[in-house]
């Protein structure tokens, strides 16, 4: 019984990882477009937004030199991190995932563009 569920729960986990490399990191490129006005991919950059270069996976309000809102500061402190669930949450819904959060952004509608973006942020190296 034990080997049972130690397998199901290693293919669960398999399968979320699955998620967010399935996803068209070139289709999702083409997502970030609508990003790029505050984010940066590729440098330790910020701008309006902070730099999303190496934020998959990256604990969430983490870098030094943004002035997250005290509503992102306190997710971070609640040890969340930028996983595709997280991600996806956020996205989706700015607003509901994170009432009080500065991220002017309306969210995300349709599930592949939300797949393929996630996938698109896990394949940008961190600076
Ligand atoms: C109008 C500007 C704007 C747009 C467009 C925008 N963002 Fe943001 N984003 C922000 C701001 C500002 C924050 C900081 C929010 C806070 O502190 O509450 C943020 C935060 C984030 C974070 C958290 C990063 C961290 O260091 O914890 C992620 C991830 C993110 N945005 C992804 C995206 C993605 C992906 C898109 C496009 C689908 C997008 N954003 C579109 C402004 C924007």
């Amino acid at each position: 019984m034990r080997t049972i569920l130690a397998v199901a729960a290693l293919l669960a986990a398999l399968c979320t990882t699955a998620l967010a490399v399935d996803g068209d990191v070139d289709a999702g490129a083409k997502v970030f477009k609508r990003c790029q006005a505050c984010h940066v991919p590729d440098k330790a950059q910020n701008r309006v937004g902070p730099y999303l270069a190496g934020v998959f996976g990256r604990p969430v309000a983490s870098l030094e030199d943004f002035s997250y809102s005290d509503a992102m500061r306190a997710k971070g402190a609640e040890g969340a991190v930028w996983d595709e669930s997280n991600l996806a949450a956020y996205l989706a819904a700015p607003k509901t995932f994170l009432p009080g959060g500065k991220m002017a952004f309306a969210g995300l509608k349709k599930p592949e563009e939300i797949t393929n973006v996630i996938a698109y942020l896990a394949s940008l190296p961190a600076p």
